[in-house]
């Protein structure tokens, strides 16, 4: 639980709760966590699962590193600190629509294991399913769709995750998916069939 400088502030219970948005649903709600490298395929791999999923009648939504960033967390940068409060940001809201039945992805680098404990630790357990996307720094710089990983090699970047800001792969995600050599196909179907395996669809 986040250290709260409120006080007076009372929880207020209510009536329509997550497990009769579920029911009506006909799926679980969860947080999916989708982490790896700028350029692994998360929000790609994200939305394309959420195509899936909607097209099977869920409630689903995506949460992307580059959109949060405009907005909810527009004022934080890259040190590590603020990606500290980022990932905290993302795990509250992820946690509210989950609270509302939906099945939510979240796509950020979120490079380091105590950022991924701590979004993990504030969802029941079983509800917040971790996701690798495993794909070399090589092939990602490679592509480099954004043209980032060249601005960070000269410089013009800084604390650039796998140049000059770490990245901690998971140690135990729920699903290792090697998006570097899958097609886009055969990672949601991995996706999905991990859904369904674990009840969640
Ligand atoms: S996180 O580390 O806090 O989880 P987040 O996923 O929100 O990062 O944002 C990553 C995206 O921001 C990258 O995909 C990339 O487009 C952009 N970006 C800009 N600067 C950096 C940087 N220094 N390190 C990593 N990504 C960066």
């Amino acid at each position: 639980m986040t250290e709260t400088k409120s006080s007076n502030v009372v929880w207020h219970r209510a009536t329509v709760t997550r497990e009769r948005r579920e029911l009506q649903n006909n799926h679980r709600s969860a947080i999916l966590w989708f982490t790896g490298l700028s350029g692994a395929g998360k929000s790609t791999l994200a939305h394309a699962t959420e195509e899936r999923l909607h097209q099977m009648g869920c409630r689903t939504f995506v949460m992307d590193g580059d959109n949060v960033r405009h907005g909810l967390c527009g004022d934080l940068g890259f040190s590590l600190e603020d990606r500290d409060e980022n990932i905290r940001r993302i795990s509250e809201v992820a946690k509210l629509m989950m609270e509302a039945g939906v099945i939510v992805m979240t796509a950020f680098i979120s490079p380091l294991r105590t950022h991924r404990e701590s979004a993990r630790g504030i969802a029941p357990h079983g509800d917040f399913i971790e996701f690798f996307c495993d794909s070399p720094i090589e092939v990602c710089e490679a592509r480099d769709v954004k043209g980032l990983y060249k601005k960070a090699r000269s410089g013009e970047i800084k604390e650039f995750t796998g140049i000059s800001s770490p990245y901690e792969p998971p140690e135990r995600p729920d699903l290792v998916v090697n998006t570097a050599e899958l097609t886009l196909d055969d990672s949601v179907r991995r996706v999905i069939d991990l859904l369904t395996l674990r009840g969640v669809i």
